[in-house]
């Protein structure tokens, strides 16, 4: 399958006064022609940051990329110039962020803002420009385009805009859009319906997507493949089948458990227990082992490698490891597995 990135063992900190905050150890990954690719962890595992440093949007102040590549066919995004990226980013690369209302320009109406990734980077003529807007907002399930293109942002609701936000990453058929909680923002109705159009999105357009969540309930609707961060690494990745019905790692056992499940009689839900690590003194071994039940000695002791499950699937947790006892996921996770297939999105609001 063709490769459009490939994110090869990226290591990214911040200079903090507190000292080094190691965010992003060792992350791989590739992204397939046409795929969508969720990245699913709890807040603070590192989701934005390895996103943004593939737009090269990382604050310069503070951050900073130790070692690895992100390659974009043959351009190092790591090291490409910022004026090559000027001219990657919202054209090649495009992104949608949580708060729609942010990545809108509230004095300037949504068909000019529209207009200005297409003036800028495919240099259209105004008209040309104008016609394709509208038919971008078409596109994103935006009534009365032609009204609607000459409207304010404050004339929108929250979905509208966040369509409108799509709308703009779309403009100039990115290679890759990345996607950072689309939906996170949104009431649980408008995030069923961004949701919805997304998937729609996906059978239309041949752009790859990033879908990055902290809830692993949406993700079986919208994703090809997974891969789960914790504290700065992938600890598994596979396609949204393997993850959710064969998954490996305890930390997706938690995730799993810890999705609302449709039997209503489940209203108590499941929390991972313990807190993440502190990434200024990462521990030696696996990361998650202080919160891991199934937790082993050499956990303590030694990083585990990605073990590989199948040519699609990997996981990092010496459960794997031919001398380990075989542990069977929990209770929670095997009754959620036969849930999935077919289950509508059940997107649950995001307690802030
Ligand atoms: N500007 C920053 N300065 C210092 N630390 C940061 C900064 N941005 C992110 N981090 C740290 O990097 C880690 C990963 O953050 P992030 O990628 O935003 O997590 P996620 O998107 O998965 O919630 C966190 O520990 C966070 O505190
Ligand atoms: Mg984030």
């Amino acid at each position: 399958m063709e490769k459009i990135l490939q994110v090869k063992d990226l290591n990214i900190s911040f200079h903090t006064f507190a000292g080094e905050v190691k965010a992003i150890r060792g992350v791989s990954f590739d992204l397939h022609k046409g795929e969508t690719l969720a990245i699913v962890g709890e807040s603070g595992s590192g989701k934005s940051v390895t996103t943004k440093s593939i737009m090269r949007l990382l604050p310069s102040n503070n951050a900073e990329i130790k070692s690895g590549e992100i390659l974009f066919g043959d351009i190092d995004i790591v090291k490409a110039s910022e004026r090559k990226m000027q001219s990657i980013r919202g054209k090649d690369i495009s992104m949608i962020f949580q708060d729609p209302m942010t990545s809108l320009n509230p004095t300037m109406t949504i068909g000019k803002q529209i207009m200005e990734p297409l003036l800028k980077h495919q240099h259209m003529h105004k008209n040309e420009a104008k016609k394709r807007a509208i038919e971008l907002l078409k596109l994103v399930g935006i009534p009365k385009a032609e009204i609607r293109f000459k409207q304010y942002p404050h004339q929108f609701s929250g979905g509208m805009r966040q369509r409108v936000v799509i709308a703009i990453a779309l403009a100039c058929n990115p290679k890759v859009l990345i996607a950072d909680e689309p939906t996170t923002a949104l009431d649980v109705t408008i995030q069923a319906q961004i949701l919805e159009l997304m998937k729609d999105l996906q059978s239309k357009i041949d752009t790859s997507i990033i879908f990055i969540t902290h809830d692993l309930g949406v993700v079986a609707n919208v994703a090809d493949r997974v891969a789960v961060m914790y504290g700065g690494k992938i600890v598994e990745i596979g396609t949204v089948d393997e993850i959710f019905y064969n998954p490996k790692h305890p930390y997706t056992w938690g995730l799993i458990s810890s999705m609302p499940s449709l039997d209503a009689r489940d209203a108590e839900l499941y929390a991972i227990p313990g807190t993440p690590p502190d990434l200024l003194n990462p521990p030696t071994g696996d990361a998650f082992a202080p919160r891991n039940q199934y937790a082993l000695k050499i956990d303590l002791e030694k990083e585990p490698p990605m073990f590989k499950v199948s040519d699609t699937h990997y996981a990092a947790t010496w459960l794997l490891h031919p001398d380990a006892p075989k542990v069977e996921p929990p209770a929670a996770v095997k009754k959620r597995m036969y849930k999935f297939k077919g289950a509508k999105t059940t997107p649950v609001k995001e307690d802030k």
